[in-house]
């Protein structure tokens, strides 16, 4: 059932623009024409918008936010990202799902989506405001062949892949800010959140949490202090197709993680710099109980920060908060 309904997705939406016929659908799919009609009858009960005329067949008119695992993965391009979609209307953490799931032996590609999250965290043990139906909250279970110290360039590649995805996907050009979060004007629009579970030198899995702000309004952001956050539709002023949106990031974040297996770090590096916020330009370092000003310089071949401080000197930073409000420019 679910296969088919998923191979009628896929047949109407190469023919975006036109009717199909019953009798097309019926051939190819293999199945009665009042078969046809109870599925278009189930995909209307999913959110689907579908016109049908007399003679002329179906067609998709609208496809639609409403997540469940169908709907993310219909349509979804990848080859082995989002496999296996779970999704919850409500859940305390995706990422505490994805930790037990992983543990159970859930595999490689796994994605995790909630609705809704009662206690969404984000880097620091901060908490992450997870509304319903406001925002992409999804952990995606990897278990790549790299050392432990190179996970964090994941988190990297992951922000790139989320950039890239919102550029093809709404008007933003959002920019990267080190070492886990992306903004637009200046505020904050998503973050993502790398846990591992690793021995010695071998990682067992990766839980890579996506946290994006997508259709809330100035008043959900009230109550929120630290970071200014906003959100896709306060950004582009119209409300943005979550499902979607999720598919193009799991399609970048898969291309993008193929070409780091192929190539290694140094392309994403690359991108990353492209798109990294207030790069050469003067920021605050906070790191050990320190405040000190640099210039962002760029990402070192392992993912960590280069900043360059007053007197000219480089420093690696492995973690460190960055801040510009103090840093000027
Ligand atoms: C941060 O900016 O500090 C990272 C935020 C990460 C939030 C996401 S939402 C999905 C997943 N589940 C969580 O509890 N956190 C991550």
């Amino acid at each position: 059932m679910e296969s088919t309904r998923r191979k009628l997705i896929d047949f109407l939406s190469k023919h975006p623009d036109d009717f199909v016929s019953g009798q097309a659908l019926s051939e190819h799919l293999r199945i009665t024409r009042s078969a046809i009609w109870k599925h278009m009858k189930e995909l209307e009960k999913d959110g689907y918008i579908i016109e049908s005329a007399p003679r002329k067949g179906y067609r998709i008119l609208e496809f639609p936010d409403k997540l469940s695992a169908n709907t993310i993965q219909w349509g979804l391009t990848t080859k082995w990202l989002g496999t296996h979609v779970i999704f919850e209307e409500s859940t305390s953490s995706t990422q505490n799902m994805a930790h037990r799931l992983a543990q159970e032996g859930a595999g490689h590609g796994t994605v995790i989506v909630a609705d809704e999250q009662l206690k969404g965290r984000g880097r620091l043990n901060r908490s992450w405001d997870s509304k319903k139906g406001d925002g992409i909250w999804m952990s995606l279970i990897l278990r790549p062949e790299i050392g432990p110290q190179q996970a964090p360039q994941l988190t990297l590649l992951c922000a790139v892949a989320i950039v890239k995805a919102l550029e093809q996907n709404t008007i933003i050009h959002p920019k990267i800010k080190w070492p886990n979060d992306i903004f637009v004007n200046d505020k904050k629009l998503a973050g993502i959140l790398t846990e591992m579970q690793a021995e010695q030198d071998q990682i067992q899995y990766i839980v890579q949490g996506i946290g994006i702000n997508v259709n809330q309004g100035d008043a959900d952001f009230q109550a929120i202090k630290g970071n200014h956050p906003t959100s896709l539709m306060l950004e582009t002023g119209k409300k943005v197709n979550r499902r979607l949106l999720i598919q193009q990031i799991l399609k970048q974040l898969e291309d993008l993680y193929e070409l780091y297996m192929r190539e290694g770090f140094s392309p994403v590096k690359q991108m990353w710099e492209e798109k990294a916020y207030k790069l050469g330009k003067s920021i605050t370092v906070k790191a050990k109980n320190e405040e000190w000003s640099a210039v962002l310089k760029g990402i070192h071949h392992d993912g960590a920060l280069i900043v360059t401080d007053e007197k000219g000197q480089d420093h690696i930073l492995y973690s460190a908060e960055i801040d510009w409000k103090k840093g000027g420019s």
